[in-house]
């Protein structure tokens, strides 16, 4: 089994979120079931710098007379080889692989991600001539929508798959740039890509590919719906029999406290969990310089990693917290960087309560690390989460998640109740609303079962002992890969 695996992304290259780690850790799962991945990614100045042995694999002609270069190239992380699209003008810039400098969205990404794609495509039927030919095309967002479409011009072409890791971002283009780019005349009508009298890059995965997943199965109902369709709910409905919710895996090599190489004092499900959660939390209370009241303090430290948008729901988390503070003991520590109004709400928190609340704006592998270790609850209240990658950490971490009853969150958090803790299955908080009160309320069932330490332990344990492995999730990839 052939396939060409392509994304925006694939930590550790080149990262923005939870699409990079999926990049890096499906394709290696594939390969340790047997399956030959090309893991293709555009040439960013960035990847260009982290890879091994590169050298030119070829020059691909492109619609429109174009020509690209392709490398290919290694990583000692990643299993498959890379191979990088590289056509400087578009790629060959510092930054952000999506937004300028000033968080807007580069001025030329339908064309970036258009060029992209049509090489994919090309180079998974060989057009290199290299007697590598792709049987599944596996395209990720709307940054590879494109490509089932390219695909879809070649005769006996491989078959396509297209997964939704975020259906609130599409990208359009007005008709003018779809004529400057030479695209075939028949992809703008409403049974191809034209969404609302604009080209959606999205919108030519889902109609296109031959297969449409999305990373968990409460996501794949949700996005049926008005509510979490951002305007693709009638196209996805159209498309259902075609639509299937796969979880994400985590990769438990990087994500593993007993081996975690970014911590102070490492720990397993069968040693002294305590012990070493509690040198954590110093250690991590410690980088962010709190003051001797902090490391002294016995109340719960939340955390909470990730984007600060409003998909997120960490305005919540930001209301939240003040009578939080007032009304009991806890701690607060927060990593992110996003909008900036909710970056200054934050900085403005954390300044106000030196001794109880903590963040750092910016991106740190190592300090996400050290929270998942370090806290004592993680608190992911997002207003909806395809999947979601760091309440499977947290639980990994033996940090239970506070999460809300939306997508992968749904999917993976058993709400603590009586019941639940008795029957072992509790390993974490979910509440339903998207809203203050709901946060604060679950937050505070939290607190409560954190006092009772014997009980609290069965839900750490119960988190830490979960298989979040990719294994299942590529086993089921593989079989969709081989299904007529
Ligand atoms: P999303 O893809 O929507 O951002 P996920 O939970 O799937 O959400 O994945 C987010 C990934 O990005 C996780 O690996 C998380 O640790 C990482 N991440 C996000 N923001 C930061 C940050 N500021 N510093 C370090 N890691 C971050
Ligand atoms: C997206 C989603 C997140 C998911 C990730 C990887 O960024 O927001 O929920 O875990 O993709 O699939």
């Amino acid at each position: 089994m052939n396939v060409v695996f392509c994304a925006s992304e694939a930590f550790p290259l080149i990262k923005t979120g939870g699409l990079g780690d999926v990049a890096y850790s499906l394709p290696n799962a594939l390969v340790g079931l047997g399956v030959d991945v090309r893991l293709v990614i555009p040439a960013y100045r960035a990847v260009l710098g982290g890879v091994e042995q590169l050298r030119v694999l070829g020059w691909l002609k492109l619609s429109g007379g174009r020509e690209v270069r392709v490398f290919q190239a290694t990583h000692p992380q990643v299993a498959a080889p890379l191979w990088l699209i590289d056509i400087p003008e578009h790629f060959d810039r510092p930054g952000d692989p999506y937004t300028d400098a000033t968080g807007k969205d580069w001025h030329d990404n339908p064309a970036r991600f258009t060029l992209f794609s049509e090489a994919v495509s090309r180079l998974a039927t060989d057009d290199l001539g290299l007697g590598w030919r792709a049987d599944v095309v596996h395209a990720n967002d709307w940054q590879t929508g494109l490509v089932p479409a390219f695909l879809s011009l070649q005769a006996n072409a491989p078959r396509s798959l297209f997964t939704v890791h975020n259906l609130a971002y599409d990208c359009q283009f007005d008709f003018g740039t779809f004529h400057s780019m030479h695209l075939p005349g028949h992809w703008w009508s409403v049974d191809g890509g034209e969404y609302y009298g604009r080209l959606s890059m999205l919108k030519t995965g889902l109609v296109f590919s031959d297969l449409i997943t999305t990373v968990s199965a409460r996501y794949a109902q949700e996005i049926r719906s008005a509510e979490f369709g951002y305007g693709y709910a009638s196209i996805l409905e159209a498309n259902a029999a075609k639509l299937v919710g796969i979880l994400n895996g985590i990769d438990d090599e990087i994500w593993n406290p007993q081996t975690d190489r970014h911590l102070a004092h490492r720990y397993h499900v069968d040693g002294k969990i305590r012990a070493a959660k509690r040198a954590n939390r110093q250690a991590l209370l410690k980088a962010f310089d709190a003051p001797a009241v902090a490391l002294q303090a016995e109340g719960p430290l939340v955390g909470n990693v990730g984007r600060l948008v409003h998909q997120k729901g960490i305005d919540l988390l930001l209301e939240a917290i003040p009578p939080l503070l007032d009304t009991t003991d806890a701690l607060f520590v927060i990593i992110g960087s996003g909008e900036v109004a909710l970056e200054r709400q934050l900085r403005g928190l954390a300044q106000a309560h030196p001794e109880r609340v903590f963040c750092y704006i910016g991106y740190s592998e190592t300090l996400a690390h050290q929270l998942e270790a370090g806290c004592d609850i993680f608190a992911m209240p997002s207003r909806y989460e395809p999947c979601g990658l760091n309440q499977m950490y947290s639980l990994r971490y033996g940090t239970p998640p506070v999460v809300r009853e939306t997508g992968g969150l749904a999917d993976t958090v058993v709400d603590a109740t009586p019941r639940s803790i008795a029957r072992g299955e509790a390993n974490g908080f979910v509440f339903s609303d998207p809203s203050t009160p709901a946060l604060t309320q679950a937050l505070q069932r939290a607190f409560e079962l954190y006092r009772q330490p014997k009980q609290w332990m069965k839900l750490v344990k119960q988190g830490m002992r979960t298989d979040f492995s990719w294994r299942h999730s590529a086993e089921a990839y593989l079989s969709l890969y081989r299904a007529d």
